[in-house]
């Protein structure tokens, strides 16, 4: 039987990571141009891989092989990336999904179970204010109200959608009668602890919850030249003292992480004191309770009146995901493929966001983390090192011939 190569796999995440809008980093957010010239490319990877090639009406790639039996096992990930990302997260997980299946298709005898390769649509946050369109439009969670969204130019998700080749009138999930053996994706952690660890890979047990805040502080305009200092109602310094306090509060509390990454300051001129801020704060845990009750409770308490500048806060939360455990199975199948493979298998919990959130709602999801440098992602310094991937690649091919039964 070949064997998959991982040297192709990398000179792959080369030739897709040089996809990208201009800047330093991989700027593939989905639904732009950039986006659909690494769809483009790996449309034709797949065909020239022997896959049988569609978009599914959520706007997911797919390259499919047949087995003797039509029970499906999923591999994948997404090719979209954050503005100014980098080049493995999301791309290592449909590439090597592309490798394994490559190297079935070549060897001329079917697998036992049938295997897809799926690029799920915008699994990172996106213009319209969602992530995991594509897999949550696989397993029906996408509404009508999602698909009216708006993003930048006033375009509808669903004329986006219509745009990558996806139906934005067929609403339910895809395929729902089709038997799934499971999904699988093989991913970069993210995050430190591999890299501490050389010759380890991720077992991942848990995939965090995310619950998503608009926030507006509201000020008043004024001269920045006339107003005196003690006069001033200044929104952007009251809305950097409510970043602080939710800082400061969610690190006070176990398993909750929280981050304001998003701010907008009206009317953002150099000589008007800010009369309004908006933005958004994202919070993420492990446990569905800590991250409703204690998200809730720290957006309450963020902008008291002894710190507010006599500005107000209002806020409304706008969208969550739920936290999911991955299946027993399925980490019993990754954690023996690792051991195989020769590699140290450590049980991990991740604190990225992960389209099998989603399709667990389907089918048993597992997933395994290979090592990244420092840790460092959406950034333009993620980076693995290609020993690492080569190693995740064996491990990877080992547990998906095992669901497989190749
Ligand atoms: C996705 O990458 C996320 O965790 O935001
Ligand atoms: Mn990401
Ligand atoms: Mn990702």
């Amino acid at each position: 039987m070949q064997a998959v190569d991982a040297a192709r796999l990398w000179r792959h995440l080369m030739e897709l990571g040089a996809i990208r809008g201009p800047g330093e980093g991989v700027d593939r957010t989905s639904f732009s141009d950039a986006f659909q010239r690494g769809r483009a490319w790996l449309v034709q990877h797949f065909e020239e891989a022997g896959l049988e090639v569609w978009v599914d009406h959520a706007g997911n790639l797919h390259g499919r092989l047949d087995g003797e039996d039509d029970a499906t096992l999923l591999l994948g990930g997404h090719s979209d990336t954050v503005p100014n990302g980098g080049m493995f997260d999301g791309a290592l997980g449909v590439l090597s999904g592309l490798e394994i299946a490559a190297t079935l298709a070549a060897c001329g005898r079917r697998p036992r179970f049938s295997l897809e390769v799926v690029d799920f649509l915008a699994e990172e946050s996106s213009a319209f204010g969602l992530s995991y369109i594509g897999s949550s439009g696989y397993v029906g969670e996408l509404t009508s109200a999602d698909l009216e969204r708006r993003g930048p130019g006033g375009e509808s998700l669903g004329d986006a959608l219509r745009r990558v080749g996806g139906d934005p009138t067929a609403v339910g999930p895809v395929d729902p009668t089709k038997r799934l053996l499971g999904f699988m994706e093989l991913h970069i952690e993210q995050g430190p602890i591999l890299a501490r660890e050389p010759g380890s890979l991720g077992v991942v047990t848990a995939i965090t919850g995310i619950a998503w805040y608009r926030f507006r502080v509201q000020g008043r305009a004024g001269h920045a030249g006339t107003t005196p200092m003690r006069e001033r109602r200044d929104a952007l310094v009251a809305a950097g003292r409510l970043a602080s306090r939710i800082y400061e509060a969610a690190s006070a509390v176990t398993d909750l992480v929280a981050t304001v990454g998003r701010l907008e300051v009206f009317p953002n001129a150099v000589n008007v004191v800010p009369e309004r801020v908006e933005g958004v704060a994202e919070f993420r845990s492990p446990s569905a309770d800590v991250l409703d009750r204690q998200s809730r409770e720290i957006m309450r308490a963020a902008l008291p009146p002894e710190v507010s500048l006599g500005c107000t806060l209002s806020f409304e939360m706008d969208g969550s995901t739920r936290p999911v455990t991955t299946s027993e199975r399925l980490q019993g199948v990754i954690a023996d493929a690792i051991a195989a493979a020769g590699a140290r298998g450590v049980r991990l919990f991740s604190g990225a966001g992960h389209d099998a959130v989603e399709i667990a709602r389907r089918t048993e999801v597992g997933m395994m983390f290979c090592p990244c440098r420092d840790g460092v992602s959406h950034s333009p310094a993620e980076w693995v090192e290609p020993d690492d991937v080569a190693l995740a690649l064996r491990a990877y091919d080992r547990a998906a011939r095992q669901l497989l039964g190749a």
